[in-house]
Order: C-alpha cells, then sequence, then structure tokens
C-alpha cells in the first residue's frame, strides 16, 4: 500500500499584532500578516500577503477511516447541504430551485452521525475524518475571536455560521441581535440552530462590518471545524442576508469581486479580493456560471469525453458526486470496477493494477484527476477512487468538490459571475 499517510492535525492560529492593525480597503497592499502556521510541535512561520489566509486539513489514512464509510459520509453531507440549500432558495425565492429531484427521498437509513457509533472504537473516527474539510481563520467581533479549528471555506453554501461554544456575542462591543433564528435540519438526522447577529467578520486582515453570523446555540453536527463560512450566492443564504466576500466587496474592503482557492498539500491558500498569480501556471481558464439556482454552476465541462449537463463547483464537498448511472458507465469505460451499494455507486479499481484515468475538460483544456484523488480510498482489495454516484437530490447534476479542486487554482468572480481554473504551482 504505497498510500501515503498522514493524521496530523494542522490548527492555524492567527498572529493578532499586525493583521488586526491592516486596514480593511488596502488589498493589494504590500504590508504582511504573520500566520503562525502550527503543526503538532512546532510552529511555522509564514509570511502571507494578508489579502490571503492558509489553509489546512485533517487528513487520515484511507483505511483507518474506514475506506467506504468515509467516501459515504461525504454523500451524506452533500446531500444534507444542498437539501438544504434547496429549500432555502424556495424560501427566499418563492421557486423550487431548477436543479432540485423534488421526487428524491432524504434516504434516513443512512448511518448518521451519533454517539452509539462513535462508541464503536476505530471507526467511530470515520465521520469526523471523513469530513476532510478545508479551513482557515476567520474572526468574530470586537475584539476579534479566532477559534481553533478554524472556519470551513464553503462555495456550495451561503451562511456563515458558527458551532456552539466558540463565538461569544457578549464579549463583543460590536455584536448586535437581530432577534432572528435559524435552524438547519438535516437530511442525515443532524440538526443545528442557533440565534442571529450582526457583527463584524475579520479574515486575511479584511473586515465585514454588520455580517449576519450564526451562532449555534444547539448542534449535533460532528465537526473539526469552528464553522462554515459560505461563498455560494445569495438565492441560497437561510439567512437572507449576504455571504461575507458580497459584504466585503459592497463595503469597499476589496476593490475586485474575485477570490481564489489553491487546494494543495502544502500552502492551501484562500485569496480574497485578487488571485495570486504566484499561485498557478498561465492564465486562469474562466468558465460561464449560472448563479440563477445559487450555485457555483457551470454547463460547460465534460469528463472523459461525457458532457456534464450541471456541475457545480464546490470547496465544501471532499469528493466529486454524479448520477449513478453516468458515473458507473464513466467508470467502466475508464477501466475502472464499479462497486454499487443500495442507491450508491463507488468507483475503484484493484490494488497494484493499473488505476483508471479520468479527464475533464473545459474550454479544450483538461485537467486530469490527480492521483491522489483517484487513491481515495481502501476498501480491501480495492481502491476506491473519489467520484461517487448517488441520487443527492440534484437533477443530472454533479458536484466537484476537493477531489477535483486539488492541485488546481480555482478562481471565482462575483463581479463577472464566472469561475475559472489553472495549474497549481
Ligand atoms: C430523482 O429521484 C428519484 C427518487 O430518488 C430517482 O428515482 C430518480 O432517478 C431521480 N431522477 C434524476 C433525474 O436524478
Ligand atoms: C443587521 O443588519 C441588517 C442588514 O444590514 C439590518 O437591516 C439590520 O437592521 C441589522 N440589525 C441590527 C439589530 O443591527
Amino acid at each position: 500500500m504505497k498510500l501515503f499517510l498522514l493524521s496530523v492535525v494542522f490548527i492555524l492560529t492567527f498572529c493578532t499584532t499586525r493583521s488586526f492593525a491592516a486596514s480593511h480597503h488596502s488589498v493589494d497592499s504590500k504590508h504582511k500578516a504573520r500566520l503562525a502556521h502550527s503543526t503538532a510541535n512546532k510552529a511555522v512561520e509564514r509570511d502571507v500577503p494578508h489579502h490571503a489566509v492558509l489553509l489546512s486539513k485533517t487528513r487520515g489514512h484511507p483505511k483507518a477511516r474506514g475506506g467506504k464509510a468515509q467516501l459515504k459520509e461525504a454523500i451524506n453531507r452533500a446531500q444534507a447541504k444542498y437539501q438544504q440549500s434547496f429549500k432555502n432558495y424556495l424560501a427566499n425565492t418563492g421557486n423550487v430551485n431548477k436543479l432540485q429531484n423534488t421526487s428524491f427521498v432524504h434516504d434516513i437509513v443512512r448511518p448518521r452521525r451519533s454517539k452509539t457509533k462513535r462508541q464503536q472504537g476505530v471507526d467511530s473516527l470515520t465521520d469526523i475524518d471523513g469530513e476532510l474539510l478545508w479551513t482557515g481563520p476567520q474572526a468574530f467581533g470586537t475584539p476579534p475571536q479566532y477559534f481553533a479549528g478554524g472556519q470551513d471555506f464553503d462555495t456550495g453554501s451561503s451562511d456563515t455560521f458558527v458551532n456552539p461554544g466558540y463565538y461569544n456575542p457578549s464579549k463583543s462591543s460590536t455584536a448586535r441581535d437581530t432577534g432572528k433564528t435559524f435552524s438547519v435540519q438535516y437530511g442525515d438526522g443532524t440538526s443545528a440552530s442557533g440565534k442571529i447577529y450582526n457583527d463584524t467578520l475579520t479574515v486575511a486582515g479584511l473586515q465585514a462590518f454588520g455580517q449576519a453570523v450564526g451562532d449555534a446555540t444547539s448542534s449535533d453536527i460532528g465537526s473539526e471545524s469552528a464553522g462554515i463560512s459560505g461563498m455560494a450566492f445569495p438565492s441560497i443564504a437561510q439567512f437572507q442576508r449576504d455571504p461575507f466576500f458580497y459584504t466585503l466587496r459592497k463595503q469597499g474592503a476589496v476593490s475586485r469581486g474575485v477570490f481564489g482557492f489553491g487546494l494543495s498539500k502544502e500552502n492551501a491558500r484562500l485569496d480574497l479580493g485578487t488571485l495570486d498569480s504566484d499561485s498557478y501556471e498561465g492564465d486562469i481558464n474562466w468558465v460561464t456560471i449560472d448563479d440563477s439556482n445559487g450555485f457555483w454552476q457551470t454547463s460547460q465541462g465534460t469528463l472523459n469525453g461525457v458532457p456534464l449537463l450541471t456541475s457545480i463547483i464546490d470547496t465544501g464537498t471532499t469528493v466529486i458526486v454524479g448520477a449513478p448511472d453516468q458515473v458507473s458507465l464513466i467508470c467502466l469505460q475508464a477501466g475502472g470496477i464499479v462497486i454499487a451499494e443500495g442507491t450508491d455507486i463507488f468507483c475503484g479499481y484493484v490494488e497494484g493494477m493499473a488505476p483508471p484515468q479520468f479527464t475533464f475538460e473545459f474550454n479544450g483544456q483538461q485537467y486530469m484527476l490527480s492521483r491522489d484523488a483517484i487513491d481515495f480510498a481502501q476498501d480491501g482489495p480495492l481502491i476506491l477512487t473519489g467520484i461517487v454516484g448517488s441520487g443527492i437530490g440534484l437533477l443530472d447534476g454533479w458536484v466537484l468538490g476537493d477531489a477535483f479542486l486539488r492541485n488546481l487554482y480555482a478562481a471565482f468572480d462575483i463581479d463577472n459571475i464566472r469561475a475559472g481554473f489553472a495549474p497549481r504551482r
């Protein structure tokens, strides 16, 4: 088994001294903020421009995480998130989201995160480790409250909320109780609820004033991140308020409505208000985005020559999810083995044999699925890829999650409603 094992939790902490002093308008300024990037034993300090944050993620050995269980967990999360977004969209617009399969019913018999599951020993870690979220520092309130674990920056949702026990509005001079509450009921049986505050959000030395922040007072969503910061479009925001990047843009904290994710094993980063040309090769290959359903949705992609009618670029989903029949076909044609389990499809190959190859294409440019996304998990003698087939309630839709995005630089532009890719440098 040649899979590289890493089970180090990187905790990002933000060194306050200079970054907080950085004014929110100097997006392209040369000022540097110091990020203390602390690993298990030693702190590595790096200078990064203050409009960027370093991201980190928790990884574990695929086998230790339970292989298939890890993929299932990612499917559950995606299903839950999209179902919630569809509900929000209906509440906000009065219309059923065009991407929603309304005949889809939650598969509530799926294993849910629960205390009983956690008591099962080794497997109990799968539901936490399987999340594999990209997180980075983001603070709330005045003075800024930073949380270990960081925020999960998610281009697949649009609200900002914090899990219980982190944000303390009574210790923030800028917190305003909006009198509104929120409640998310996920299809896998988990839920979160709490109060919505207006408060100052600080990220990468930029400040969003009066940002809607959900302070969860109850939650049974197992998570290693402090919370989620949604970066999709306003129409799927449950809070019916601007996502934080919109607030930054409207208030002039950033002069361009662009942000860029560089997801890679080392030095993963999120740039706000600018794209870091040192982090990618060549030019950004821009694709047209249809924002009418609230997601970073494009119809320009193909996978191994098969057109993807709808694909959603989603940094908050670990895997690539497609319709089961399409995934089966593409997997078999690529030389993979299809493993059906219930209504889900996994695509794998026998360890030691030639792995299937997957190539995405946008505007004539090809992006091969990276080897670590092909060797995503292990299930006995099989290696499972990060491409799964599951009816998560999307009509003919694909979710292009981290398995697609790793080793790319992904750019998002709310001014021109477009997204793009370039090879990561
Ligand atoms: C919609 O959901 C139903 C029920 O899960 C499923 O049988 C059907 O295949 C789905 N349709 C599409 C187009 O995904
Ligand atoms: C919170 O912000 C919204 C949007 O700016 C505003 O309409 C509302 O009055 C604010 N609420 C409070 C309590 O400050």
